[in-house]
């Protein structure tokens, strides 16, 4: 690899000729599960039959057009995420996920120009940062540990933050690939805050939406409503299309202003018939009720498999989003070399010292028993070779 440049710590695999469904495969015979759906983004298996059909059918009639000049079929593609989403409002079908967020905030500045922008600490929401300053962090990790049955605006983790037409933007449970649950009374008093303040609530649903959690949304589990939700990674399954979709009182006040946006793949026919088969599949395969199914069986195997293994911090998940935090003496990359060499891709987090589970929502439950055996032997592992490493330094000294 001398001329590609790529800014990310590698993982030395660079003969993939080809994927299908959760696996990986080299051009030396050899084969990888794929426990994090690419980028987190074929959440329904790589080169899914159906989608793979859309898209040749859909490049031999249309794929891009002038913005000025619409097919009426992408209105209704519009209408099946407002109706997923239930928001009453419009749709705006973008690229990436930076994109969108960039764009629901672009919108959300326009209207409330002064208020200010909040968000969780350690969540990830952006690739970008012209829009996304954020002016105010709030941090959950006290309200992780909080017994009390009741969340109060007055309580010092969230006291003061939200000011009058406040923008707030969150992620619900990756935060950076930490994998955390607010808890719910937190999010239904800022939410109730908000409201007051008559503020904007904005979820970035990029990696928690479409399914990932066992809930359409990750919002769904907080019965929250927001006024924007911004979608991207699951709903191309690899293919670059990402979404906002936006609550009509916002598109009314947008629309009072000079605002126009234009970029030459805003609601290209191509983008757009990829999300409706990605849609249609989730309804028609059972996905959301399978991955919440998925989930249970992964988190229960793990629990059990990794018990008594003392490099494991903690295992947390919701759906086939899943974390495990690793004890700081504990090297993530080394584990993740371990698994490699045993076929497994798994995510990981150098920065918080995570493993993550995001595979492909129809991931069977004897391939899930397997992974979680191989995650164990691969921790036990490197746990084991410290120890030698640390009685050779011993014998030495001696
Ligand atoms: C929670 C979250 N929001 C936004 C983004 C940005 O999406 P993209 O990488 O498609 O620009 C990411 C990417 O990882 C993400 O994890």
């Amino acid at each position: 690899m001398e001329s590609i440049f790529n800014p990310v710590k590698h993982s030395g695999i660079n003969n993939i000729i080809k994927a299908k469904d959760e696996y990986y495969y080299t051009s030396d015979g050899r084969k990888f599960i794929d426990l994090e759906s690419g980028i987190w983004c074929a959440s329904l298996g790589h080169n899914h039959d159906k989608i793979n059909h859309i898209i040749k059918k859909q490049l031999d009639s249309l794929s891009h057009v002038s913005k000025r000049v619409l097919p009426s079929y992408i209105d209704l593609i519009a209408e099946k995420l407002l109706k997923i989403t239930e928001i009453d409002g419009k749709v705006i079908f973008l690229n990436t996920g930076s994109e969108a967020i960039e764009f629901s905030m672009i919108m959300a500045k326009l209207i409330h120009k002064t208020g200010k922008l909040i968000s969780f600490t350690d969540n990830y929401i952006s690739a970008y940062g012209q829009a996304t300053k954020i002016d105010e962090k709030i941090d959950i990790k006290p309200c992780l540990k909080c017994s009390k049955s009741n969340c109060d605006i007055n309580c010092s983790a969230i006291k003061d933050k939200i000011t009058e037409h406040s923008v707030f933007i969150f992620d619900p449970f990756c935060f950076s690939r930490m994998i955390l649950k607010p808890p719910v009374k937190l999010i239904k008093t800022l939410e109730t805050e908000i409201r007051k303040k008559k503020g904007i609530i904005i979820v970035d649903e990029i990696t928690t939406g479409l399914g990932r959690t066992g809930k359409w949304f990750g919002y769904n589990h907080f019965n929250l409503k927001p006024d924007m939700v911004v979608l991207g990674k699951s709903l191309g399954n690899g293919y670059p299309v990402s979404a906002v979709i936006i609550e009509k009182t916002i598109i009314k006040e947008v629309e009072k202003t000079d605002f126009s946006y234009y970029q030459s793949h805003q609601n290209d026919p191509l983008g757009c018939k990829v999300a409706e088969a990605v849609i249609n599949v989730l309804h028609a395969e059972n996905l959301i009720e399978r991955t919440h199914e998925s989930g249970e069986v992964f988190l229960t195997f793990l629990r059990k498999d990794l018990e008594n293994i003392n490099g494991v911090e903690d295992i947390r998940g919701i759906g086939l989003l899943i974390g495990i935090e690793l004890k700081k003496e504990i090297s993530v990359e080394k584990v993740y070399q371990k698994l490699a060499e045993k076929g497994i891709i798994i995510g990981i987090s150098l920065k918080f010292n995570m493993l993550n589970v995001i595979p492909p929502f129809t991931i069977n439950s004897g391939l899930i028993l397997e992974i979680s055996k191989k995650i164990k032997e691969s921790i036990v592992e490197v746990e084991q070779s410290y120890q030698l490493n640390k009685s050779i330094n011993q014998n030495k000294i001696i």
